[in-house]
């Protein structure tokens, strides 16, 4: 143990600690993780005027549904940021979008997951993509659904305010169209356009759980989330988006997962681009 520690943390402490992560989450803490988990749960410690990480371990494993969602909300990784892993919002604009539009002129509906959407960004940056790519939009029913675990990034996704510096980088057009800055007390800050934030509904889901989710979705992006899962899990995670793709579903995964060997449902099109077997 580090002497360097406030609170005692075993090896074997930490390891329940692993089992009721994967319990709760399917998120596999790998054992190097230790010093991160420990300064993670910390945080929460402190808040709870605990002293001993039994106590809080007691707590969870009984079941305290109030402090259950701060303890996934805390050993989450929510990293992400505005049109990340550009070349699919290149691909949804280029070539998907025009396909959609042919494909479904009879409905005039579209409908879009982003699974694991974090704080936001993704689900607005395939907002922008659709409202620059469909000069009709106003004529279609698009709706898309965003979700994750963790109630805190989705709180912050659904207020849609991010600290300036997370849209250094956007060109001055996306800026000057889809971000307003604010003044006064709201200095250092943007607000994205109401018009992105009426396409989507932020919903709390974990993916390993029932998903009261309607379905079928054109487009699904799951990224940068199953990689925290083991491949059995993946396994079956990605046999139920198949489920709720439709016929010409396609689905785009983060820059480091792969189906290869996990699923057999999808087809690759291009880099951690997928489309659904016929
Ligand atoms: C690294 S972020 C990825 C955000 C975004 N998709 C991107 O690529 O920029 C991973 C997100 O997955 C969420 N997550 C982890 N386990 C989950 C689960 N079992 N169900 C739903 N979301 C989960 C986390 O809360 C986190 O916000």
């Amino acid at each position: 143990m580090s002497q360097t520690r406030e609170y005692e943390f075993t090896t074997k402490q930490f390891k329940a600690f692993q089992t009721l992560i994967m319990e709760h989450t399917s998120i596999v803490i790998s054992d190097e993780k230790e010093e991160l988990i420990y300064g993670r749960l910390t945080r929460r410690l402190r808040k709870l005027g605990m002293t001993s990480f039994d106590d809080y371990y007691n707590l969870i494993a009984n079941g305290d549904s109030e402090e259950l969602e701060q303890f996934i909300n805390v050993v989450t990784t929510n990293l992400t940021s505005f049109y990340r892993e550009s070349h699919h919002f290149d691909h949804l604009k280029n070539e998907l979008i025009p396909k959609l539009l042919e494909q479904n002129a009879g409905t005039k509906k579209l409908r879009i997951w982003s699974a694991g959407c974090s704080t936001g960004e993704e689900p607005y940056s395939i907002a922008m993509t659709l409202m620059e790519s469909i000069s009709d939009i106003h004529t279609w029913d698009v709706k898309i659904l965003a979700t994750d675990i963790d109630s805190d990034v989705l709180a912050k996704a659904s207020a849609g305010i991010y600290r300036d510096d997370r849209i250094e980088g956007l060109s001055d057009e996306t800026i000057k169209q889809w971000f307003k800055r604010g003044k006064g007390k709201q200095e250092g800050f943007v607000r994205v356009a109401p018009e992105l934030q009426s396409l989507i509904s932020f919903k709390q889901l974990n993916l390993l759980k029932e998903w009261p989710v309607k379905g079928p979705f054109d487009v699904l992006f799951c990224r940068n989330v199953v990689i925290y899962f083991d491949k059995p899990t993946q396994k079956i995670l990605f046999e139920k988006f198949a489920g709720v793709l439709s016929a010409h579903g396609q689905m785009c995964i983060g820059h480091s997962e792969t189906l290869f060997k996990i699923s057999e449902d999808f087809e690759l099109l291009g880099q951690t681009i997928y489309k659904k077997c016929a």
